[in-house]
């Protein structure tokens, strides 16, 4: 029997520094899952080019690319089952993103993405870059022809548009790619422990995120200080702050405390302070291994791993090019 083909998976991540548990809840846990399922064929990307649409250093660059490959490693990517790479050294990108650009993405659609709306408020200078943000992510995605993107739920959007995208160009050129489908996490959101009404992420300020780099006495420090009461509730609703410290200890498969402090919960009997206890032990719990294995990687080998996953991606990425340029027309006269 013929052996079935694996289901392409990709997805991305800009180098943003340390990664958060609202990160690594939300999208990475996903990516290093569907590793370990045999029915899917694994490909993980740094976002550089998306990175430096917004004000950036350049000299830091190179290092937040190559520290967010040691979260990834740390966080349980394996290189052996997953190509991991960094965006800017498979230049094909560009060309693809130029080529969807200039031939099936409509500027309206391009000017209802909230992402934009939202980035781009406040700014002194709004790069046409971070306008056309979404169409290199399409071409990310495209490029090799992949099938299948784990994302929290704030990328849908830009998916429909890579779905919308793909559609368009089979229509215009002959079939060349497939439908795009997002793959969403169970726990697609983990709130701010300052302010559990906005969800946890590194641009809202220091005590908003929990950074998987935290010390045991800041992560006891951050979930004992976490708000949990935020004004009256309506009768038997839950306060969207103890949600979150439940939603947090479920997602870190603390079941056993989960339900019985639900049981205190639903007999009114629920003392904060052990809901708190149990968070703060789980998520010590899962940032001590990833520091461990953090510090076992040697920065030469996550050099070496880089390396490696750019020389096996490229070829898919020149060969989806060169056969698009033949159906746009740009093949050698
Ligand atoms: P960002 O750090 O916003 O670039 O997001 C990187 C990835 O993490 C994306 O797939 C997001 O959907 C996911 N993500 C970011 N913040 C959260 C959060 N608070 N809860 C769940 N997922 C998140
Ligand atoms: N836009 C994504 C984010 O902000 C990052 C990203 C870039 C991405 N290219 C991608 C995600 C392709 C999935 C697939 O998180």
């Amino acid at each position: 029997m013929e052996e079935k083909r694996k289901k392409r998976v990709f997805s991305g991540i800009q180098p943003t520094g340390t990664l958060h548990l609202g990160n690594y809840l939300g999208a990475v846990r996903n990516w290093v899952a569907l590793q370990d399922d045999p029915s899917y064929e694994t490909i993980y990307c740094i976002v550089d080019y998306h990175a430096i649409t917004i004000e950036y250093e350049a000299s830091e660059m190179p290092r937040r690319s190559l520290e967010m490959a040691r979260d990834l490693l740390a966080c349980g990517l394996d290189p052996g089952r997953s190509q991991i790479f960094v965006q800017s050294q498979v230049p094909e990108h560009t060309e693809l993103a130029w080529i969807f650009q200039a031939t099936c993405t409509a500027y309206g659609e391009l000017q209802r993405m909230t992402q934009f709306k939202a980035k781009s408020t406040g700014r002194e200078m709004i790069s046409v870059g971070l306008f056309t943000y979404p169409v290199l992510q399409a071409a990310d995605i495209l490029i090799y022809k992949a099938g299948f993107v784990p994302v929290g739920e704030d990328q849908v959007q830009h998916l429909e548009l890579a779905r919308d995208v793909s559609r368009r160009f089979n229509k215009r050129f002959g079939r060349t790619f497939p439908t795009v489908k997002p793959l969403l996490t169970p726990t697609s959101r983990i709130m701010s422990l300052k302010d559990p009404e906005q969800k946890m992420s590194k641009s809202a300020g220091e005590s908003h995120f929990l950074p998987l780099t935290a010390t045991e006495d800041e992560v006891r420090t951050m979930v004992k200080r976490a708000v949990t009461d935020v004004g009256p509730r309506p009768e038997g609703e839950m306060s969207p702050g103890v949600a979150n410290l439940f939603g947090i200890l479920e997602a870190l498969g603390d079941e056993e405390h989960h339900s019985s402090l639900m049981a205190d919960y639903e007999a009114g009997e629920l003392r904060y302070v052990d809901l708190k206890d149990a968070v703060a032990d789980a998520i010590w719990e899962t940032c001590h291994r990833i520091q461990e294995r953090r510090a076992a990687y040697p920065e030469e080998r996550v050099r070496q791993v880089l390396r490696e996953g750019a020389e096996a991606v490229r070829p898919l990425a020149r060969a989806t090019v060169d056969e698009v340029r033949e159906r746009v027309g740009l093949a050698r006269p």
